[in-house]
C-alpha cells in the first residue's frame, strides 16, 4: 500500500477527487495517510476528518524559516513513510529541503496550460490574455514555480461570453480528472522522468490529453 501525504491550503477539491478515487478504486494500492495544511482554517480539514485522514497544521510562522517549515515536513512524512505527496491548492513555494527527500515524488495541479501562466491565479491570467483554449496541468515539483516535467494536461475552450468565474469552473472539472489520473500512472508505477519529460510506460491516448466537450456546455 503506497503511502501518500496531500499539502493543501484551502478549498481541497482537489484533495477530494483523490479521496473518491480511491475509494471508488480506480487508484488501488494506495491510501492517503494524512493532510498537512499552512492555513488552520482549511476546508480540506473538514474532509480528512470526514473519511479518517490525519490532519495536521504547521503555522510557518512559528519556523525560524521557510526552510525550517519544509524541513519539519519532510522529517514528518518520511518517518510515516510517505512515497508520494500531493500538492491540492498548497499555496506556498516548496523548498529545497522537502524536494530533495521526495525527489521526483511531489505532485502539483496548476489551473494553466503550462508553460503557460505559472504562478497565482492561472485561470485569471488566461481570461485576461484572452486566449481560446484555456486548462490544466500536472507536474512533477521542482524548485521554479510551477516548471518541473509535466505529466497531464487538459484543455478546455474559452467562449466570448465566458467570465473568469465560469472558465475557472470549467477548468476545475478538468482538474478534478486530470489529478486522480496522475496519482494513479504514479502508484501504478508508470511515470519515468527523463529531463524535462515524463514518460509514460504502456501509455494510452488518454493518459496525457484530455479535451472534450463538457456535456451540457
Ligand atoms: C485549483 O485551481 C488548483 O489548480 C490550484 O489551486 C486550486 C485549488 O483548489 N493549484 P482546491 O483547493 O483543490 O479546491
Amino acid at each position: 500500500m503506497l503511502k501518500i501525504a496531500v499539502l493543501a491550503s484551502g478549498r481541497g477539491s482537489n484533495f477530494q477527487s483523490i479521496i473518491d478515487a480511491i475509494e471508488s478504486g480506480y487508484i488501488q494500492h494506495a491510501a492517503v495517510d494524512m493532510l498537512i495544511t499552512d492555513k488552520a482554517d482549511a476546508f480540506a480539514v473538514d474532509r480528512a476528518k470526514k473519511h479518517g485522514i490525519d490532519a495536521l497544521h504547521l503555522d510557518p510562522g512559528t519556523f525560524g524559516s521557510m526552510d525550517d517549515f519544509f524541513i519539519e515536513i519532510a522529517e514528518i512524512l518520511k518517518e510515516r513513510g510517505i512515497e508520494l505527496i500531493v500538492l491540492a491548492g498548497f499555496m506556498r513555494i516548496v523548498k529545497k529541503p522537502l524536494i530533495d527527500a521526495f525527489p521526483n515524488r511531489i505532485l502539483n495541479i496548476h489551473p494553466a496550460i503550462l508553460p503557460s501562466f505559472p504562478g497565482l491565479h492561472g485561470q485569471e491570467q488566461a481570461f485576461d490574455y484572452g486566449v481560446k483554449l484555456a486548462g490544466c496541468t500536472v507536474h512533477f515539483v521542482d524548485e521554479g514555480m510551477d516548471t518541473g516535467p509535466v505529466i497531464i494536461q487538459a484543455a478546455v475552450p474559452v467562449y466570448s461570453d465566458d467570465t473568469e468565474d465560469s472558465i475557472s469552473e470549467r477548468i476545475l472539472k478538468f482538474e478534478h480528472q486530470i489529478y486522480p489520473h496522475a496519482v494513479k500512472l504514479f502508484v501504478d508505477g508508470r511515470l519515468k522522468v527523463s529531463g524535462r519529460k515524463v514518460i509514460i510506460k504502456d501509455e494510452k491516448k488518454h493518459d496525457t490529453f484530455l479535451m472534450n466537450p463538457i456535456p451540457g456546455d
